[in-house]
């Protein structure tokens, strides 16, 4: 059509029934969204908007002439944004809401306060900001850590969020975390807390071991604050939290303990449901209600309480059982928190991997449950928890483009959910964020260059082979060439290249638009005799919880990072061709044990120590295998955080696993490799070219 007329009419007889539905039909006069609601003709305009842009160039656009009648397949589509472990400017947030808003997401969740700050301005206690806002990193001032890390939303930041957000038919749920996760309160406030003690504002992810207290003073506290709270957020959902409250505290106080007996209570379980009824009545008396964290369950809860159920998918069930309605939000599968995937240049995240791909097929709706459960379920939400993401483009990596398969998987109807057709319509998204200035995450597409090391050492050529973790898109490559482009060969099978050479390989659409950015690897000598750290697993052992950590809690860049398991300092390289290797050369990373494990610490690793120090062992294919070689490591107070050690070897031959042991107290820093290579003797190395 040369001009272009948009009809948008709200229509109490509008043929899609369901709430937040639309019917659009273009044509060649006009294009037409009809719906009962507001949000639908948002939404209608939305898709409009899509169709434009998918069929775009910079002076035309065409749209096909189609049909749609559509509505979303559950009412709560969320995204929750936690700003207390680290803090997203206001503009950020509405850099987020944007996007939720396009992806026809309806929900944010905001978590503002934690153990690591406290987010939100509370004008009768000022000093939930002034002090709870802040704390004090490991190493602050050093290794570029800021002698401080904090900050928070006025009254006036929140009230313009939230208006932001309604204008794009977002409602913005705000969650104060407790009865745990309240150190950074009890900071600002001990005589809140159970021991009287003032803490630090914790700089330690994880399960710390502050609570609430429960006496009145502190339930007119929590009152206080959630009126304020109440005043800026019309939400109808307020989160209580609930989640990883260790009751230690409660346990060990004579008051807790008598409180408990007063209120005939027998379990700190039933105690924390006991608080949670309290304020869910709370905010039921003002119009409001209760959503917590499925640890609400535990001690019974208030039969109107909604749930988040976090725990893997086993709290859906039990929690829909008892008649309870259930935001969907399991861990992992839909926390934003994990790597997307596992190559080298990868940046800060927890493990296992949450691909692309996972993210689009996990099932909201358990097979398993009996229809007057599913219609307990509202919707899910995927969770961006922000230990590892100090920055905007942290997290608009981990954000994008996996949040376009959670937008699909909570608007389309399960049997409509197709993983091919998702990713033919994925190039116009791409194209739609790199216009928009979106970071996103090109890792499903990111080439995997593979070599065998064995035969590219022993003969000086190689197979290369060249993959991406979805399979999908058109791979170009070079040899000692520059980026690919369309021009560039484009990858079909394994091929063989003689050494030395650089291989740069990426990702293009058909039609020659990127899909991933250029990943170049270079073979020679020296890089065929070297892996990158986190190539190296957790070594075996009953407790593995990984998580690729950045240099410094802080830091602002997405590379390197460090694979470590909480548990246990030891790491294993994979088969690698040592014939005639005499020395390996490691670079570490000394990093903060700055994870708080609560009552999983006593599942850390200890190894005795022959120095102050600690050592690092190198063994041969097994871990408990005896030492080929010990280094010293370097006292922490006089040398740099990143460092190289130098091992010998024994003469070795053939392929064999390293297997590196760090000793050490659970106290010890954690120690991340960087990058390990190994070479023969010195003396028998041959010079490098000029
Ligand atoms: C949670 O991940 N602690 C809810």
């Amino acid at each position: 059509m040369e001009q272009t007329v948009i009809v948008i009419s709200r229509r109490a007889d509008a043929p899609v029934t369901q709430s937040e539905g639309y019917t659009l039909d273009v044509t060649a006069k006009a294009a037409r969204i009809i719906a009962r609601d507001e949000s639908g003709l948002y939404y209608g305009a939305v898709s409009l908007a899509q169709l434009v842009s998918a069929n775009a160039t910079d002076k035309t656009f065409h749209v096909p002439a189609v049909h749609i009648a559509d509505w979303p397949r559950f009412a709560w589509r969320g995204l929750m944004i936690d700003s207390a472990r680290h803090m997203q400017s206001v503009a950020e947030i509405e850099g987020i809401l944007e996007q939720m808003a396009l992806h026809k997401l309806n929900v944010l969740h905001w978590h503002l306060t934690d153990d690591q700050g406290w987010r939100i301005e509370i004008k009768r206690y000022p000093e939930l900001t002034h002090t709870g806002a802040w704390r004090t990193p490991p190493d602050a001032g050093k290794d570029g850590e800021p002698a401080r890390y904090g900050g928070y939303y006025s009254q006036d930041d929140i009230r313009h969020v939230v208006a932001y957000a309604a204008a794009r038919h977002i409602t913005v749920v705000p969650e104060l975390d407790m009865p745990g996760h309240a150190q950074a309160a009890v900071a600002a406030y001990p005589q809140f807390g159970v021991t009287g003690q003032r803490p630090a504002v914790s700089a330690d992810w994880g399960v710390n071991p502050y609570l609430y207290n429960v006496d009145e003073p502190t339930l007119h506290f929590l009152e206080g604050v959630l009126d304020e709270v109440m005043a800026l957020f019309p939400s109808r959902y307020i989160h209580l939290g609930g989640d990883e409250a260790i009751k230690d505290q409660w346990e060990a106080s004579p008051a807790v303990q008598q409180r408990m007996r007063a209120l005939g209570l027998q379990h700190p379980e039933q105690l924390q449901s006991w608080l949670m009824g309290r304020l869910g009545h709370y905010l039921d008396n003002h119009g409001r209600r209760l959503i917590g964290w499925d640890e609400i369950l535990e001690g019974g809860v208030p039969g109107d309480a909604a749930v988040m159920s976090w725990r893997g998918i086993k709290g859906i069930e039990q929690a829909t059982r008892a008649g309870h309605d259930v935001v969907v939000a399991p861990d992992p599968f839909l926390y934003l928190d994990y790597v997307q995937s596992t190559r080298n240049d990868e940046t800060a995240g927890r493990l296992p991997m949450q691909s692309l791909q996972s993210v689009y097929a996990f099932e909201i709706v358990p097979p398993e449950l009996a229809d007057t459960q599913v219609r307990r379920i509202l919707g899910a939400q995927a969770n961006v928890w922000t230990e590892h993401m100090p920055t905007a483009a942290h997290l608009q990596h981990a954000i994008f483009p996996r949040l376009d398969a959670l937008a699909e998987n909570v608007w389309t109807p399960a049997d409509k959910r197709n993983w091919q057709s998702f990713l033919a319509r994925l190039p116009a998204q791409l194209a739609r964020y790199r216009q928009q200035g979106i970071g996103y995450a090109d890792s499903a597409y990111a080439v995997d260059i593979g070599v065998d090391r064995r035969q590219a050492l022993a003969s000086s050529k190689a197979t290369v082979t060249l993959s991406n973790q979805i399979g999908s898109g058109v791979i170009h490559y070079t040899l000692d060439g520059p980026p690919p482009d369309t021009h560039s060969p484009v990858y079909t099978k394994p091929f063989t290249a003689t050494l030395p050479v650089t291989i740069r390989a990426a990702t293009l659409t058909t039609s020659g638009s990127l899909l991933a950015n250029t990943r170049e690897r270079v073979l020679d000598e020296a890089h065929l005799r070297s892996l990158e750290g986190n190539e190296l697993t957790a070594c075996p052992s009953e407790h593995i919880d990984e998580m690729r950590a950045q240099p410094t809690p802080d830091a602002t860049s997405l590379t390197p990072t460090y694979t470590i398991n909480v548990f246990d300092s030891c790491r294993l390289t994979p088969p690698l061709p040592l014939d005639g290797a005499a020395v390996v050369n490691i670079d570490l990373a000394r990093l903060p044990r700055n994870v708080a494990l609560a009552h999983d610490a006593k599942l850390i690793t200890s190894r005795a120590t022959a120095t102050k120090h600690g050592e690092l062992e190198l063994r041969a294919d097994r871990c408990d295998g005896p030492a080929l070689s010990v280094t010293n490591l370097p006292d922490p107070t006089s040398s740099p955080a990143r460092f190289t050690l130098t091992a010998a070897l024994p003469p070795m031959h053939g392929t064999h696993s390293l297997c590196l042991v760090m000793t050490g107290s659970p106290q010890a820093p954690y120690y991340g490799v960087g990058r390990l290579q190994w070479q023969p003797a010195a003396a028998s190395l041959k010079k490098p070219r000029p």
